[in-house]
């Protein structure tokens, strides 16, 4: 498997790696960014998608803007500015925003300088970015702990969009469930909602599925409710962008969709994130910002044109599933279920003691 974002140095110094998910699975290209702006134009530009992969994107490209001595509130800001849904974004730079502030303290500050560290700051953002990567790759495989045993034995898994190894630092958030319920021996095969418009199914999931072995099969997105009905699909497993604190979830447009099918058809319907993706500050999911995509996405593929031109378009990228259709929200502190508001605080709880 190619790794989603890597730290890496060469002569010309630092930089960001990486793989160009607008090119997969026809062409595997690497994407090198030098600058935070080059950063920010891979985020906005989905070179690099998925809640928890702009998350370590975003820490890393903080960490290039110190070491450029860029203003650091421009750097945290035009970083911010790339995408609005996925709380992860927010949450990373938050978490590298922290860490400045306290290196740059008076006596932080003066202690570098005694001991000949100038560049200390920038090294340890550097690593904090690194550490998040890290950590994110470890959170996934928890995450794939809790939801394998959820998964039925002998069944099909259905999911949306792509909450894999590419979506993340690694191993996946979704795709991590189904990747460890494989691990522990159960027999499942994978539906792939190919995810119109931009096709993270069909283009990702897929390929990502397929290169470790797991059966898969694309199927349109409105082939979805057909399935859930024949009695073949054992659970539905999807990611999310923003989980509120009432259980509304954010996530690819068309999630909210197949929930309801799911419940309609009494097949349980998991969420997988991390506790980074929690939103707690939300009562519920109608505060959560939707991103707007560009109309080209819905009226062209791969360039072509398949709509009349000057027609009119929405692309609104996310959509966000009422708390009761959700069975369960996995993550790498448990499972929760409703009433989500407790289970929830109770998990994120967890995750702020297990730090200090
Ligand atoms: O627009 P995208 O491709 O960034 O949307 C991604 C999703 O909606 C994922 O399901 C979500 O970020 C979870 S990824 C582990």
């Amino acid at each position: 498997m190619l790794e989603t974002i890597e730290w890496m140095t060469d002569s010309r110094g630092d930089f960001v790696r990486m793989i160009d998910q607008r090119l997969l699975p026809a062409q595997q290209v690497f994407v090198d960014c030098r600058t935070y702006v080059e950063v920010a134009d891979a985020i906005k530009t989905m070179v690099i998608r998925g809640a928890p992969a702009i998350g370590v994107a975003a820490a890393m490209g903080v960490a290039l803007g110190v070491q450029h001595n860029a203003d650091f509130e421009t750097v945290c800001q035009t970083l911010a500015a790339t995408r609005p849904t996925a709380v992860n974004l927010f949450w990373a730079i938050d978490r590298m925003r922290k860490l400045h502030a306290l290196l740059t303290t008076a006596e932080h500050a003066t202690a570098a300088r005694l001991i000949n560290q100038e560049h200390a700051t920038g090294a340890r953002l550097v690593n904090e970015a690194q550490q998040i990567r890290l950590d994110d790759i470890n959170i996934c495989k928890a995450i794939g702990r809790h939801g394998a045993a959820l998964v039925p034995d002998g069944k099909t898994v259905l999911t949306h969009c792509n909450a894999g190894a590419l979506a993340t630092a690694g191993y996946g958030t979704a795709l991590g469930v189904i990747r460890a319920a494989i691990e522990s021996g159960k027999n499942i095969d994978v539906f792939a909602d190919e995810t119109r418009p931009f096709l993270q199914g069909a283009r990702l999931t897929a390929w990502e599925l397929q290169q470790d072995g797991i059966p898969t099969t694309v199927i349109t997105d409105n082939m979805a409710g057909h399935f859930l009905q024949s009695g073949r699909i054992g659970c539905v497993v999807v990611g999310a962008d923003r989980i509120a604190s009432n259980g509304d979830v954010a996530n690819k447009i068309g999630t909210y969709s197949v929930a309801v099918l799911a419940k309609e058809n009494g097949v349980p319907f998991y969420v997988a994130a991390p506790v980074s993706t929690f939103d707690l500050t939300l009562h519920s999911g109608d505060q959560i910002p939707i991103e707007q995509r560009p109309r080209e996405e819905v009226t062209h593929v791969f360039g072509v044109p398949i709509a009349p031109e000057n027609i009119g378009v929405q692309n609104p990228a996310f959509d966000v599933t009422p708390a009761r259709y959700i069975s369960a929200i996995i993550c790498e502190n448990g499972v929760a279920r409703a009433p989500f508001k407790q289970s929830l605080a109770v998990l994120a709880l967890k995750a702020s003691l297990a730090k200090v």
